[in-house]
């Protein structure tokens, strides 16, 4: 695995994989890797011959410094795991060479209006800024996302589409603990209690799976209940449970098409999201968290 800090660089392997015929594949991350960020390489690598991963802690995209601060990191065991992935590149830029006087940004309108982006100020702007020119630099024939930040990947699709970047934007399913948490590298952040009690996340959306499956289809029936198991868990306070259409992420009040029902709340300081997917094809409904 080459290790590279350069815009440079990265232009220069990329283009030496390319000359080799080899697709390039591409996983944003912001690191602290763990299963989830992996099983994204491992997808990537269906498809395309050389993989190129990059780490980069996006202070634009964090509504709350004191979040950016603590963001957790460990590079050298970052490039263990990647390079056990079967990453090919990794780039690590410094602040620097990513913003030196950046007067450019990036929005996707209405996509961002729910959700996340209801609760967390010019997050989304940050990423999407950050995945552009990431785009630009790595200039992959595809970039995976995962599903557990449903909202950033539906909005890049549509960035990719609407700024014709030539990428096909994957989505891959979300990586759990045995006991049902979707991995994220803040989980580092829950002491036991907090991450027992971060559980009933987990639980609450099987709960909805369960209402779907035996024919629910209300909103506010379904979001009632998903509260009151959350609660279970006595979180520090819920950002949102809502239901949206998949196609685009508008709130809805009867799950009858592709939608995602969500959850956002807070274990300790630690903001915790999740979600399902519900799918109508071939017959459905199916569940997909
Ligand atoms: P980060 O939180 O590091 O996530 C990088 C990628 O890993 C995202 O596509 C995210 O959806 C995916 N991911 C995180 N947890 C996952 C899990 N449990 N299962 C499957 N995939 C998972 O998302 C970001 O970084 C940033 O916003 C970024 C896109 C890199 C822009 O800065």
């Amino acid at each position: 695995m080459d290790i590279v800090k350069n815009i440079h660089e990265v232009r220069e392997k990329v283009g030496a994989a390319r000359r080799q015929g080899k697709r390039i594949g591409f996983v944003p991350t912001m690191g602290y890797l763990h299963e989830g960020h992996l099983s994204l390489v491992r997808e990537s690598a269906k498809s395309t011959q050389y993989q190129v991963m990059s780490i980069f802690v996006n202070r634009i995209q964090f509504n709350d410094p004191k979040d950016f601060a603590s963001y957790p990191k460990d590079l050298e065991r970052d490039f263990d795991l990647a390079r056990s992935a079967g990453v090919d590149l990794m780039f690590v830029p410094d602040e620097g060479e990513m913003y030196r006087d950046n007067l450019t940004y990036v929005d996707v309108k209405t996509l961002t209006d729910n959700l996340c982006g209801a609760h967390r100020p010019g997050h989304f702007r940050g990423v999407f800024t950050v995945v552009s020119k990431l785009f630009n630099i790595v200039q992959p024939d595809i970039s995976v996302f995962g599903q557990k930040d449903i909202q950033q990947v539906v909005s890049i699709q549509k960035m990719t589409r609407d700024l014709d970047f030539p990428i096909e934007i994957v989505i891959a399913p979300i990586i759990r603990e045995n006991d049902g948490l979707a991995m994220s590298s803040r989980n580092k952040h829950l002491n036991s209690d907090q991450r027992n009690r971060a559980l009933s996340i987990n639980r609450s959306i099987r709960k909805a799976e369960s209402m779907i499956m035996a024919g629910e289809r209300r909103v506010p029936v379904i979001r009632a209940e998903i509260e009151k198991v959350l609660m279970e868990g006595s979180p520090e306070s819920v950002d949102y449970i809502s239901a949206v259409r998949f196609s685009d992420l508008s709130l809805c009040e009867t799950i009858d098409g592709r939608s995602v029902i969500a959850v956002a709340a807070f274990f300790g300081s630690t903001r915790l999201i999740d979600n399902m997917i519900i799918d109508f094809a071939n017959g459905g409904p199916r569940c997909v968290y």
